[in-house]
């Protein structure tokens, strides 16, 4: 028997309605949006607004809409995984809500957090169990809602960041197409520059950690920024050496969007062009887990069998990444 391979047989993103704009920000707190513009490529982003609604409204929404596109029957989901680092709750985890609330009623589901690179560990756990032949369908999301743990007085943090993600379906196939391979780090030693101090088991939710404003996102930005370009860049050209892949082979790269500096000096070290690298950070901003699978999806209509993709990411923990897939089938609008 050939062996298996996971292919993606559509995706889906959602984000929602409310656009908080640079103009918005200018109005709470010190900054421009000539300086958010120039900084980080960023225009707007999309907060997710209304009492008692967490991430996986996100995930519902963008889970519905890959079913429908795929004509999915729900039932026959057997797996469905969550990147997140903003889940509703400690505990159930956001991919048990989701997999109700889609009707997946023969899945089981967990979460998985790795920050801004959860979508690639996602497919990357995901593409195992296929290979197997331990399962045949297996739903991957990255999604999040960073407004929920960004502070709105730090103008460091609180311009980057957006609501929104995505979903894939991954599906066995023996032919050509599918994911080819990953390269998946973490070093724990950069928690110091990128974390969110309170609210685990080790500084849980008190007067003090509220207080102290321990219960939104720390970044040291300059310190996480070099890293990141260092980082993101030599998975990505090491993942193009391990396949034997020049530039001219990859149709796509799909990047993180973290800042627009940081995709650029990837693309650059892989030397890729421009004209081959999605990004959609202008109207979404950091949407952590979610940026990848939003790429897919916006640019999905463009995408060709058998285009080369080279998926990479790098964010909070350190965690970072690269995935070679070779896309299974021709765009869709
Ligand atoms: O996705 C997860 C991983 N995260 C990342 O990859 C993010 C990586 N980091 C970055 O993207 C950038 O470091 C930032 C966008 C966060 C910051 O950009 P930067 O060019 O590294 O700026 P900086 O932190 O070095 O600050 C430069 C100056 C400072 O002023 P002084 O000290 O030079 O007077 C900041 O106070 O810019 C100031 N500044 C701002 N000014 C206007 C910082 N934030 C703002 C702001 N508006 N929003």
């Amino acid at each position: 028997m050939k062996k298996l391979k996971a292919k993606i047989t559509g995706v889906h993103g959602y984000v929602p309605d409310y656009v908080l704009t640079n103009a918005e920000l200018e109005t709470m707190v010190e900054t421009s949006d000539e300086w958010i513009t120039t900084r980080t490529g960023i225009k707007e982003r999309r907060i997710l607004k209304g009492e008692g609604k967490g991430t996986s409204i996100i995930g519902i929404e963008a889970a519905k809409g890959l079913i429908e596109k795929t004509g999915t029957d729900p039932a026959q989901i057997d797996l469905v995984i969550c990147a997140t680092c903003t889940p509703d709750m400690l505990f159930p985890s956001t991919a048990n809500l989701i997999a109700h609330g889609i009707g997946a009623v023969n899945s089981f589901s967990y979460d998985l957090q790795a920050a801004c690179s959860g979508f690639l560990y996602g497919l990357a756990t995901g593409t195992q169990f296929i290979e197997a032949g331990t399962y045949k369908k297996v739903m991957v999301l990255g999604v999040d809602k960073m407004s929920s743990i960004i502070d709105y007085t730090d103008r460091t943090t609180c311009i980057i960041f957006g609501d929104g993600g995505g979903a894939v379906l991954l599906e066995a196939t023996e032919g050509e197409e599918g994911i080819i391979d990953s390269i998946l780090k973490s070093d724990g030693a950069g928690a110091q520059f990128l974390h969110m101090k309170a609210g685990g088991s080790r500084y849980p939710a008190s007067h003090e950690t509220i207080d102290a404003r321990e219960h939104y996102v720390y970044q040291e930005g300059a310190t996480v920024f070099k890293f990141a370009v260092k980082n993101m860049a030599d998975v990505s050209v090491e993942i193009m050496e391990r396949n034997n892949l020049q530039a001219d082979d990859i149709a796509w790269l799909v990047p993180h969007q973290a800042n627009m500096r940081i995709i650029d000096a990837t693309a650059n070290r892989m030397g890729i062009g421009s004209e081959k690298v999605m990004n959609n950070i202008s109207k979404y901003g950091n949407t952590t887990a979610g940026t990848i699978p939003l790429c897919l999806w916006d640019y999905e209509s463009t995408l060709k069998k058998g285009d080369n993709l080279i998926l990479a990411a790098f964010g909070g923990g350190f965690t970072w990444g690269a995935t070679y897939l070779k896309w299974a089938y021709n765009g869709q609008d």
